[in-house]
């Protein structure tokens, strides 16, 4: 019998990569997603894979797994701002009750269970780079705090969950990510960017453009999170991303000389809360997983910018 991963949000972006992944290490995958956010187009090379099964839930009406599982990933949520913030009673939920169901499946079954968590955890930070040892600046009311605060609890609960009932968990606390299947609408840079750009409008960059953010192709990410969720740590937390941090000014140039056309940039009002530096201090990765991004931005862009290209054209 082949080991089971259950994957929640697995027809998101991130989550759709990593169905594939343990799929392909011989893992029978079960996928449970609502698609709030994700698309079944995102899984079409899983269509007729026998150990790949699809449920269409809301991880938060709970979930019911027949037979073992080794591993829980739990993806589910909201992650773009725009997306957060037009589901914010769904994004809390998912982060809470949602984050409880998966780790009582993973407390059932005696499975590890692996959180998606997220550099927004460390709020608008104090320090840079942020390591897992920082405890961060959020605000608990302002409009991110749907998100910031969901994760937060669901990080708790995990660590309670390990304290308590000895549940093996990883935290990944995940930073800015990019790649194909990223919705353009999303609302999140990289997308903006390269839409706008393909469309020759100039891209719209908020503030004055020196706020940092640090971008990691996905399949780096893909790399990380399997190699977390089967490491032999009991316990830990884990930044994840690429600590090559970037003006988003500077974003805006590089992108543009990737698609190859000019249409310059228009600043934008800065959204409240939004961190004036994002870069992660991945010391703990690199010693635990033996993993570092390999991934150039100008690299992982040319992929993400045809496939962007690919979704235009069949809208026209
Ligand atoms: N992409 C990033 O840069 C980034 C950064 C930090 C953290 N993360 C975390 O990684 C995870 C995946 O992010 P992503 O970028 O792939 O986002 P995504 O929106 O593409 O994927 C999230 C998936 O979760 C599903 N989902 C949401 N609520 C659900 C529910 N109640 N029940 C079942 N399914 C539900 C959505 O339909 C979607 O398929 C999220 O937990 C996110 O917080 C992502």
């Amino acid at each position: 019998m082949p080991p089971v991963a259950l994957i929640t949000g697995g027809a998101g972006f991130i989550g759709s990569f990593l169905c594939e992944r343990f799929v392909a290490e011989g893992y029978e995958v079960i996928c449970v997603d609502n698609f709030i956010t994700g698309r079944e187009e995102n899984l079409t090379s899983l269509a007729d894979e026998p150990r790949f099964h699809l449920e269409r839930r809301d991880v938060c009406d709970g979930i019911h797994v027949h037979g073992d599982v080794d591993i829980v990933l739990h993806l589910a949520s909201p992650a773009s701002p725009k997306d957060y913030l037009k589901y914010p009673v769904e994004t809390m939920k998912v982060g809470s009750y949602g984050t409880l169901n998966a780790l009582d499946i993973a407390r059932d079954k005696g499975a590890v269970f692996l959180l998606a968590s997220t550099s927004e955890v460390y709020g608008d930070p104090t320090m840079t780079p942020q390591p897992e040892s920082y405890n961060g600046n959020v605000n608990p009311v302002g409009p991110r705090a749907v998100y910031d605060e969901a994760k937060r609890f669901g990080e708790a609960i995990s660590s309670a969950y390990h304290r308590y009932f000895n549940v093996s968990v990883r935290i990944a606390r995940i930073f800015n990510t990019y790649g194909p299947r990223m919705r353009p609408d999303d609302g999140r840079v990289i997308p903006a960017f390269i839409t706008a750009c393909l469309k020759n409008r100039p891209l719209p960059v908020f503030g004055d453009g020196r706020q940092t953010r640090s971008f990691c192709y996905v399949e780096d990410m893909v790399e990380a999170l399997w190699r977390l969720a089967t490491c032999n740590e009991n316990f830990c937390v884990v930044n994840l991303g690429n600590p090559e941090e970037m003006p988003v000014l500077e974003l805006a140039q590089v992108v543009q000389d990737v698609c190859g056309v000019y249409p310059g940039v228009e600043f934008k009002p800065l959204p409240k809360d939004d961190p004036k530096r994002r870069c992660p201090d991945i010391t703990q990765a690199t010693r635990l997983l033996k993993w570092r991004p390999r991934v150039s931005i100008k690299e992982g862009l040319k992929p993400t910018v045809s496939f962007f290209q690919r979704k235009i054209e069949q809208q026209s």
